[in-house]
């Protein structure tokens, strides 16, 4: 198990390294989610505050610390809340660290609002998606959006709520799926021609265990059009920089931004 050492609004402590121990874990596999109308979505729907992003303010989503205490009060048995009540940021395997918002998501919103990223008509992949706010700014700009995120839970009661308080409309041009990104890249990969692959990909704070990286490298390469962009941000951009060159091969001529 592993803990981020910081949390996201505490500037100091983040900038501290994250330190991941190596297990033995069992990841799930991937799956597609259907949107699911249950009595706690319903709950967070009426009761749960909503903030507008920072210079993005046509953006909003779900206070998350809102939708734990909901959870909390549905004594759902989610990983979510497992985590939640050990103190930890993520558990790996279990809980991957979606419901909440990383700094790095407002760095990279606020670079593709600023360089004007152009996306209607595209196809985006928000990979690791947790609040979904990358993959709802490209939907708000005509994108359609594969969201990806590890906790089937996360996708239920964060993402999927926070795309229908922007506009359920949206919901027609997104799909979610769960699970371990090496599965999920075998899961849609071999049905997708070169046309159907993503235009981008985009992901924030994700790059932070290194058994990860093969995985990742697979859904960059199989699911990233040979003319496609990928946009992976992270703290300590260097060193993880250096860290996943070693994965990274860049034959497929993607463009590693
Ligand atoms: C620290 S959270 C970051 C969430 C969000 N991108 C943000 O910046 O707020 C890491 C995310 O990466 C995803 N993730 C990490 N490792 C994964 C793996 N091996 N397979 C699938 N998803 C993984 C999880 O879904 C999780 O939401």
């Amino acid at each position: 198990m592993f803990k981020f050492n910081f949390s996201a609004d505490n500037t100091a402590e983040a900038e501290e390294q994250p330190k991941v121990i190596q297990t033995e874990e069992t990841w799930e596999k991937s799956k597609q989610i259907q949107f699911k109308d249950s009595s706690i979505l319903q709950d967070i729907l009426k009761n749960a505050s909503t903030i507008n992003l920072p210079n993005y303010p046509d953006c909003k989503y779900i206070d998350p610390s809102e939708i734990v205490d909901i959870l909390l009060d549905s004594e759902n048995e989610t990983p979510v809340l497992k985590a939640e009540q050990n103190h930890l940021d993520l558990i790996p395997a279990v809980y991957e660290g979606g419901l909440k918002i990383w700094e790095c998501t407002y760095d990279l919103l606020s670079y593709l609002s600023s360089e004007k990223i152009q996306l209607e008509g595209l196809k985006v992949l928000d990979l690791g998606c947790g609040s979904g706010i990358l993959g709802i700014y490209s939907l708000s700009l005509g994108a359609t959006c594969y969201f990806q995120d590890y906790n089937e839970d996360v996708l239920q009661y964060f993402t999927i709520p926070n795309v229908l308080v922007n506009n359920k409309g949206l919901l027609e041009r997104s799909k979610f799926y769960s699970g371990d990104w090496e599965s999920f890249a075998n899961l849609i990969g071999d049905s997708l021609t070169e046309d159907e692959k993503f235009d981008y990909i985009f992901t924030s704070e994700t790059l932070y265990n290194v058994q990860s990286y093969p995985k990742i490298h697979k859904v960059f390469k199989l699911l990233l059009k040979k003319s496609g962009k990928m946009y992976p941000l992270v703290r300590h951009m260097m060193i993880y920089f250096l860290k996943i060159l070693a994965y990274l091969s860049l034959d497929a001529g993607a463009d590693l931004r």
